[in-house]
């Protein structure tokens, strides 16, 4: 995928497009936190907008189902009093150039300004930015197994709520489907720019990416071996959808060695905190205690997602408000 920092970031270090972690600084991440902390306080008031975006018209474009990500981007967009048109279009999984670029100029002539982009093929939300008008800004909602930076973000984001600051003293444990997982490419980018003291991931063999140890990670196949003594568990599901063959024995013998249940989890630190960005295959990835227990950060990240998708939206429309010239 593209390193070309440029599409992401203007030549001022102001935030454009937003579509994967990977190329941005530690800086820009720590802003987007410490914006979405002065938001998160927005989405707890009783009166939750913000007059930010108004006037803006957004545009939720999803090539792919979802439901937390849609709407959370929705209520997101709402809230800094932008208008929000949601458009699901059921395509086939490859990117069709041609068609994709005849819908994207027709809402270009509606005068957009924001794509949020789902799409089942990689590289589309790139695709899309490289393409759009130069006003209009890109952020990718998830493509392909690619990237999912708003959903890492969002994820740092309850770290950082959950833990503190300090990233350096965490260990963190990446449990599952690593493979297919656009959530553990974008998670795995933004610890390290974070300087997580130590990132691990733990899956069976198959279900591990060629040349894994180049992302900067530990490896491990044994569950209670990689979330011994972990401050943050981050589960992910198992992407049925996204297997071609047969990866895995069956979910009962996966749900056997790698899902997490009570007993398990004595392994991890005593506080530690466990995540999942949804949806959950209960009794596949983990147990129904575990996701409902104590430890479990899982409805506070839904939370979490409003305010960090209102502050990558805000930043990346700002340049128009104060700059004046987009360029
Ligand atoms: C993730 C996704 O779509 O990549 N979910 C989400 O955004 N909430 C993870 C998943 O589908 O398992």
């Amino acid at each position: 995928m593209t390193r070309d920092n440029s599409l992401q970031v203007d030549k001022d270090g102001n935030l454009r497009h937003f579509l994967c972690i990977r190329g941005l600084t530690s800086n820009l991440l720590t802003d987007i936190l410490d914006a979405a902390e002065s938001f998160a306080g927005v989405t707890e008031q009783t009166v939750k907008k913000v007059p930010l975006l108004r006037g803006k018209t957004i545009v939720n474009l999803f090539f792919e189902a979802s439901t937390r990500t849609r709407t959370t981007f929705e209520l997101a967009a709402k809230r800094l009093s932008a208008d929000v048109l949601n458009i699901s279009v059921a395509v086939s999984s490859t990117v069709k150039g041609e068609s994709l670029m005849d819908t994207l100029s027709n809402l270009e002539a509606m005068h957009v300004d924001m794509f949020v982009v789902r799409h089942a093929e990689s590289g589309s939300a790139h695709f899309i930015a490289r393409n759009v008008a130069p006003h209009i800004s890109v952020i990718n909602a998830g493509d392909g197994r690619h990237a999912h930076p708003t959903q890492a973000m969002l994820d740092m984001f309850t770290i950082r709520r959950t833990k503190g600051k300090d990233f350096g003293r965490l260990r963190v444990a990446i449990v599952g489907d690593i493979l297919h997982s656009r959530v553990a490419r974008s998670q795995i980018h933004a610890l390290n720019l974070l300087n997580t003291g130590e990132v691990r991931i733990v899956a069976p063999k198959t279900l591990i990416p060629a040349h894994a140890e180049t992302l900067g990670v530990h490896i491990f196949h044994d569950l209670e071996e990689g979330i011994r003594d972990a401050d943050v568990i981050m589960m992910l599901r198992l992407q049925n959808e996204r297997m071609e063959g047969a990866l895995l024995p069956s979910e009962q013998e996966y749900f056997q060695l790698f899902g997490l249940t009570e007993d398990k989890l004595t392994a991890a630190k005593p506080d530690v905190t466990v995540m999942h960005p949804g949806p959950i295959n209960r009794g596949v990835e983990m147990d129904s205690i575990v996701a409902d227990g104590p430890r479990s950060v899982i409805l506070q990240q839904v939370s979490h997602g409003i305010a960090v998708r209102m502050a990558v939206m805000s930043m990346a429309m700002r340049r128009v408000g104060m700059g004046g010239e987009r360029n």
